[in-house]
């Protein structure tokens, strides 16, 4: 857990330029003094950021999982926000908490998670004042860090491993977001594509983002890998902080969609 936690705020640090365009661009489309719900709010990267871009936002931070939430109001105290960012713990896929209704709901990386992504789409439409806006962030790719060739291959190969692991459990990485948004009565207003693709030198931040994140692929690989493999990714993660050449390329898509009036 103290891995995910770190991993998803050098996840915003890492991926700054990217996280602001999408908190820049969703937050100027947003009425004055808005109430936002962040669903699977996490240690709060989105919640922060929209804390800050809408100075006047009080927002809602849903999420199961009480050791993220607790991390996410520890920052929101350090910055000065905690008394506009209200944490809720609630599992999205049975009963939903009592929601003031929303005038943006905003989902990063976390609608893949939930059990039935229809029935929540449509819950978040229950949510919405009319003319509210519903923003999805997700996941196209990983982030690839190795950029020479054995070890972009050995990445690959994780990559393969784990994306089968995820398909297993059931989670809905490469839903067709916007068919499901228009099939709720949802109006798709945009679907963006970014691709990221930083270049050394990088910060130190890069460089501990690609080791936790390798460390967690590791993880979740035993098994799935050849030993040599398993015993070169191990290699490979222990020597990160040493390395001059990461590179850091994802790819992540955003719908922004609206409950019609
Ligand atoms: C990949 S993290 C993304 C966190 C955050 N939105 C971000 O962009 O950094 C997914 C989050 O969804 C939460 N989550 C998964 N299933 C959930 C559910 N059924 N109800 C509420 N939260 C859930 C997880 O606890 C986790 O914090």
């Amino acid at each position: 857990m103290a891995h995910l936690t770190e991993m998803l705020d050098l996840d915003a640090e890492v991926l700054h330029e990217y996280h602001r365009e999408v908190i820049s661009w969703v937050g100027s489309l947003t009425p004055g003094r808005p109430h936002v719900v962040d669903i699977g709010a996490g240690t709060g990267t989105g919640s922060l950021a929209l804390a800050g871009q809408l100075p006047d936002a009080r927002i809602t931070a849903v999420d199961v999982d009480e050791t993220l939430l607790e991390h996410l109001r520890s920052r929101a105290a350090e910055r000065g926000v905690a008394d506009r960012i209200r944490t809720v713990r609630a599992d999205l896929d049975h009963a939903w908490p009592e929601l003031d209704p929303a005038d943006l709901v905003w989902a990063s990386a976390s609608m893949h998670h939930m059990a039935d992504p229809g029935q929540i789409v449509a819950r978040v439409r229950e949510t919405l004042r009319p003319g509210g806006l519903f923003a999805i962030t997700e996941l196209d790719s990983f982030p690839r860090f190795l950029p020479d060739p054995a070890g972009a291959a050995l990445e690959e190969r994780c990559h393969a491993a784990l994306a089968a692991h995820r398909a297993e459990a059931g989670l809905h990485m490469h839903e067709d977001w916007g068919t499901l948004l228009a099939k709720t009565g949802f109006t798709v207003e945009a679907e963006r594509h970014f691709d990221i693709d930083l270049r050394p030198p990088l910060p130190p931040a890069a460089a501990r983002y690609a080791q936790i994140s390798l460390q967690r692929a590791r993880h979740g690989l035993a098994g799935a890998l050849s030993p040599e493999d398993l015993a070169a990714l191990d290699e490979i993660t222990a020597a990160i902080p040493e390395r001059t050449d990461l590179t850091v390329r994802a790819a992540r898509s955003v719908w922004l969609a609206r409950r019609p009036v």
